[in-house]
């Protein structure tokens, strides 16, 4: 029977359908983002297809330790939590241009030494990516290239050579000829992804998406996306800095906030195993407004330098910037700093920042950012071996926060003599060689610490 087709209007941004166009998609407030789409109807009150499951007793269901497929890109195999899981479906989103061919390129080396690998490029020409992988080296005998857009011929080639890897890229430029959307609108993304979560479900086949991201951050269509899929890995950095970031926000299989540190360089991307080192190359010494926190990203720590910059403000509203920081986040603070410790700050621009490019939305940062706004406001450079992490509450109070066993293990493994702690976190801690730990219970006692 001839399927009946309707028409929708679906928001390209957050995938909202209606019957009617509108100007302004009444779910994500954005303006002309809706498009028409042709949709497919199946008959109404159709029996759901069956696939014949029963209940079955936890203990009893096949399975268990799943064996993970590692690459041996070490930063890799961590974010997703210790290797692929075979049949997941993870999408890897960032800007364009950041390196995310470049990455999946050469996990798919490492693999293509031992296994079949299908890289399907939809956006270059296999001679452009032959090219890039002759300048990053790789040679792996395994890896095969397909430059394809169509879907159903992916799908069909996939089956025909049953690769134990499969990447796309991108997602975003795969189209179905069962939809008459335009290649890259909600219900194409939607489309292709679910056929290749059948795909690699249906063959155990581990497959990468790669997806772009829009100016808002969100990679087009991607709440579908994202809860279609296993796993959500974002590769973030600046444009400035060769530092790049790959970031698990959601793992079926592992842990969410795990981070994989890399550095762009001519020959690719590399590896950096210390990234505390890293972070901490260029921070300059005896300068009023740095500080160095120890902040937990996934399972590790890392070292990273906060600078504060307090000016008086020439005229009328003073501004308030914080890159890498929630900026609500240092306004409550400076409000902090106003009213318990008596700073004059109201009429201060404030700028923060977090060195190398890094995000940190701990909240263990916060006796950090208040030490570098007043390092910058007193002009009084903090100790350079002098460290500081806890939780700041409005009421001037520090309160304790989780894992400061790591965080003082790392300080002083980079030569670290000195740490501001919440008070609340010194109870069964022990102190590292060679580093002095100062329990503190306000802010005002930690910057008495620093600067009397
Ligand atoms: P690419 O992987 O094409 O980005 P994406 O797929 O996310 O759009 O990376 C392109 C950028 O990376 C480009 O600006 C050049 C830079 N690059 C290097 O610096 N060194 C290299 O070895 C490679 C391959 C790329
Ligand atoms: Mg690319």
């Amino acid at each position: 029977m001839a399927q009946k087709t309707k028409t929708l209007f679906t928001c390209q941004q957050c995938g909202l359908q209606s019957p009617k166009w509108l100007g302004r998609c009444s779910d994500c407030g954005q303006w002309g983002t809706l498009v028409e789409e042709t949709v497919a109807v199946g008959k109404q009150g159709r029996p759901l297809p069956n696939s014949g499951s029963l209940p079955q007793r936890l203990t009893e269901v096949a399975g268990g330790a799943e064996d993970r497929l590692r690459c041996g890109i070490e930063e890799f195999d961590r974010v997703l939590g210790g290797g692929v899981v075979p049949g997941s479906l993870i999408l890897i989103g960032g800007d364009p241009g950041i390196g995310k061919s470049t990455l999946l390129l050469q996990a798919a080396d490492c693999w293509a030494a031992e296994k079949k690998v299908l890289y399907v490029t939809a956006e270059e020409s296999a001679r452009q990516v032959k090219l890039r992988a002759e300048r990053l080296g790789i040679a792996g005998p395994e890896l095969y290239l397909l430059a394809e857009t169509s879907l159903e011929a992916i799908l069909e080639r996939t089956r025909e050579l049953l690769p134990a890897f499969l990447v796309v890229d991108s997602i975003q430029t795969v189209f179905t000829a069962a939809l008459e959307s335009a290649p890259g609108s909600v219900s194409q993304v939607r489309e292709c992804a679910g056929r290749l979560m059948h795909l690699a479900k249906g063959e155990g086949v581990p497959t990468f998406l790669i997806g772009h991201v829009t100016k808002d951050g969100s990679i087009a269509g991607p709440r579908m996306l994202e809860h279609m899929v296993d796993t959500v890995l974002y590769f973030e950095g600046d444009a400035g800095h060769p530092f790049r970031i790959l970031r698990a926000v959601k793992n079926r299989f592992g842990s969410t906030n795990e981070i994989g540190v890399f550095e762009m360089k001519d020959l690719g991307l590399a590896e950096v195993a210390n990234p505390s080192e890293l972070f901490l190359a260029e921070r300059p010494e005896g300068a009023a407004g740095s500080v160095v926190v120890p902040a937990i990203e996934g399972t590790r720590p890392i070292l990273v330098e906060l600078q504060a910059l307090v000016s008086g403000a020439a005229f009328g509203n003073p501004r308030r910037t914080a890159m890498g920081i929630d900026g609500n986040r240092v306004s409550l603070l400076v409000a902090v700093l106003e009213k318990k410790v008596g700073y004059a700050l109201l009429a201060q621009d404030i700028f923060l920042n977090v060195a190398g490019g890094v995000r940190l939305n701990e909240p263990a940062v916060d006796l950090g950012v208040v030490a570098a706004l007043a390092s910058s406001h007193l002009n009084r450079p903090v100790a350079a071996r002098t460290l500081l992490f806890g939780e700041v509450g409005l009421a001037g109070e520090v309160r304790a926060v989780s894992r400061p066993e790591l965080r003082v293990m790392e300080a002083a493994r980079l030569g670290f003599d000195r740490c501001f702690l919440p008070a609340g976190n010194l109870k069964n801690l022990k102190a590292p060689r060679g580093l002095k730990l100062v329990g503190v219970r306000t802010a005002a006692e930690a910057l008495e610490g620093l600067f009397a």
